[in-house]
């Protein structure tokens, strides 16, 4: 399989190296210089700047997008979610040779839901920030720029390297939410590209999937499992500044499981365990 993934960040370059020992053909497009390891084709390029995306080969199968915003400014967040998807579609429509199965990295922002309700990819999109109504706005772009695409709604991806809310407990600087239970959605870098890939095994793929682990846990419980592993104690300190629980919903993965998806990092603890001192 040819494979291109645009945006080859801390998911994408996981996906890389992965789809590279599989024996795919990988293609990896990002702005700055980068080096990956296995038999990875680099490719320097900048959604924004056409000329630059002259580089992209042809006679792709798959296109795996996983562009991030540059900072949370609304300018920043369309560039990245919208425009630069319409940029890929003007390429993609002007070349009568492909038409490439299309994954976008979309995310649990576009749902609203915050009474700690379940969701899953039938569940109302009514999201609370600009945040989630442009990535919505990204996924109506995907879905109707390519024919076989799928938005791929993740929840906080965390891994090596990112590992805010355990180290926020290890230096007690974690506050406490100031609602019990508050429902928190996640998953581990290795199962946001492991999903990716399996993605990208499948016959066929639904236009959408809610991609996070097993266990959409209560942020009170993580600190709690946390502070137990690295002999600490939970500050009593309340967050400030909440008027509404925002985001306090929990994400269902029951769909991708139907796909056949087997996560390698199943709930926070496998996943954190071996990140506590990172
Ligand atoms: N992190 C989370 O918790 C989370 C949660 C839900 C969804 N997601 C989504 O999952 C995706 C992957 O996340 P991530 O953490 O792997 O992101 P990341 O590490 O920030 O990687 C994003 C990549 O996009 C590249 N990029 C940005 N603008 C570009 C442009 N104009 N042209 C070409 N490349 C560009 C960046 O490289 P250069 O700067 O070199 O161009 C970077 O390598 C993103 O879409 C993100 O929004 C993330």
């Amino acid at each position: 399989m040819r494979v291109l993934i645009v945006g080859c960040g801390y998911v994408g370059r996981f996906l890389a190296v992965e789809l590279s020992s599989d024996g795919d053909t990988v293609f990896a497009l990002r702005r700055t210089p980068f080096d990956i390891e296995g038999n990875v084709t680099t490719l320097q390029g900048d959604l924004f700047d056409p000329a630059s995306l002259g580089v992209i080969p042809k006679k792709l199968d798959a296109v795996v997008y996983t562009v991030s915003a540059d900072s949370s400014s609304v300018g920043s967040y369309r560039k990245a979610y919208v425009q630069g998807i319409l940029a890929l579609r003007r390429i993609f429509s002007s070349r009568e040779d492909s038409s490439p199965r299309f994954l976008f990295a979309s995310s649990t922002s576009v749902y609203g839901q915050s009474t700690g309700e379940w969701v899953d990819e039938k569940s109302a999109t009514n999201p609370e920030s600009f945040r989630g109504e442009i990535v919505l706005e990204g996924e109506a772009a995907v879905k109707s720029s390519f024919d076989h695409a799928c938005s791929v709604r993740f929840g906080g991806i965390y891994g090596p390297g990112r590992t805010r809310l355990p180290r926020s407990v290890q230096e007690k600087t974690f506050k406490l939410p100031p609602i019990r239970p508050y429902f928190t959605n996640r998953i581990h870098q290795s199962d946001a590209a492991g999903v990716l890939r399996h993605l990208l095994r499948l016959k066929s793929v639904p236009t959408k999937v809610v991609a996070v682990d097993n266990d959409p846990a209560d942020l009170f419980d993580v600190a709690e499992w946390v502070s137990r592993r690295v002999d600490s104690s939970l500050p009593a300190e309340v967050e400030a500044g909440w008027k509404r629980a925002l985001g306090h919903k929990r994400c269902s993965n029951r769909l991708l499981r139907q796909l056949g998806y087997r996560f390698h990092f199943p709930t926070f603890r496998e996943g954190y365990e071996p990140l506590l001192g990172d």
